[in-house]
């Protein structure tokens, strides 16, 4: 059996409007691009958007990392640009750290979760895209997904998730990375993906089915650009079912707001709210951060669907909740913990204050 590989690369290459949304000639362009471009590549593809990020679902037979397919994104990014300025869509290629495409998109700008493998009988999936946050905030719903049973009842109740499932963190400042066997060692995992601006979960496997059940974009730009160019709205791909968490296991955790750094200016806390794709438009504050599920069953590489999960009205009391986070963290103003602390700070303003402030900073007697 030949391997599918399911490639979700993100980019947003300008706002509609400011940065709330993207512009429908943008999303033209791209499925025009990669319909054109891509025959004799892609086995199927949907665009999808969230917020002002555009997300290119591809999926193809030529394994992660491939770089006609990279090649392929990048090319679609770039005619979405092209129509973005002559539009004067606001931040028109903002994401493109390059003039030229070198390679492999990644460090390049765009996001990237890439995953390759055997297609079930059947292959649920959903793609996860969020807007106004960073690659951590998936650190809490993929612990709850793949290691609290209080989330996923499959983990106590499905032969084939009791053994569990490996985490494999990245460490987004040292470049190092760890593998966790939960649930024995749940504890030393949550030591690190507690701190989700730093440590951020790349990948779950399934220990029964020796399989990867989950991948995310772990990429911080802000990071790579050496200045700083907001937060990477990232996207994660999770497969559902027969072992792995059922579609409503991976879609629970979402129906508590958690908490996420992005927002305005990159530079806020705030609640991740649930919203289906039309809703994914932020507004308030830029905000609240958003995240919309896409759901496809797999068919030989067709993605059958998408189905627009949190447009369900069983997410309806998630918005309203994250709508009162938002009005409680909107009171603090310019005030930790709403606003990020110094740590985070030192990638936008801080170090031009300091510098400025230098010679009225003095000893205390
Ligand atoms: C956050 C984001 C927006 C902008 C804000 C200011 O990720 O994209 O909140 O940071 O609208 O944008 P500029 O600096 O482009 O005016
Ligand atoms: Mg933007
Ligand atoms: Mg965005």
């Amino acid at each position: 059996m030949s391997k599918v590989t399911l490639s979700v690369i993100k980019a947003d290459v300008g706002g509609f409007v400011g940065h709330s949304s993207v512009h429908p000639n943008l999303l033209a362009a791209a499925k025009d691009h990669l319909e054109t471009r891509g025959k004799g590549l892609l086995t199927d593809f949907h665009v999808g958007h969230v917020g002002d990020d555009i997300e290119l679902i591809m999926t193809h037979s030529l394994g992660v990392d491939n770089e006609d397919i990279h090649k392929l994104a990048w090319d679609a990014f770039l005619a979405a640009t092209a129509e973005a300025k002559k539009l004067k869509l606001y931040g028109a290629g903002q994401d493109l750290l390059s003039d030229s495409f070198s390679g492999n998109i990644k460090g390049m700008g765009p996001g990237v979760a890439e995953m390759e493998f055997e297609e079930r009988t059947s292959e649920p999936v959903i793609v996860f895209m969020a807007d106004k946050t960073e690659p951590g905030a998936w650190n809490y719903p993929l612990y709850k997904m793949f290691a609290d049973p209080f989330n996923t009842a499959g983990l106590v109740i499905d032969p084939k998730m009791h053994k569990g499932f490996d985490f494999e963190v990245h460490d987004l400042i040292e470049h190092k990375k760890v593998v966790f066997h939960c649930p024995e060692e749940i504890y030393d995992l949550l030591v690190f993906i507690g701190a989700p601006g730093r440590y951020c979960v790349k990948s779950v496997y399934s220990r029964t089915l020796g399989e990867i059940a989950a991948t995310s974009s772990t990429q911080r730009l802000n990071l790579m650009a050496g200045r700083y160019v907001g937060k990477d709205d990232p996207v994660m791909i999770v497969r559902c079912q027969s072992g792995m968490p059922a579609v409503g296991e991976a879609l629970e955790p979402f129906s508590k707001p958690h908490i996420v750094a992005g927002w305005m200016r990159g530079s806020h806390h705030g609640p991740l709210m649930p919203c289906g794709a039309r809703e994914a438009i932020p507004t308030r504050f830029d905000g609240p951060p958003r995240v919309v599920a896409l759901g496809f069953q797999l068919c030989g590489g067709k993605l059958i669907g998408p189905q627009d999960f949190f447009a369900d009205v069983a997410f309806d009391r998630a918005r309203q909740i994250a709508n009162e986070m938002a009005d409680y963290f909107r009171s603090m103003g310019p005030f930790e913990p709403h606003r990020l602390g110094l740590e985070e700070l030192e990638y936008t303003t801080m170090p031009d204050v300091l510098k400025r402030l230098a010679g009225r900073l003095v000893p205390i007697e």
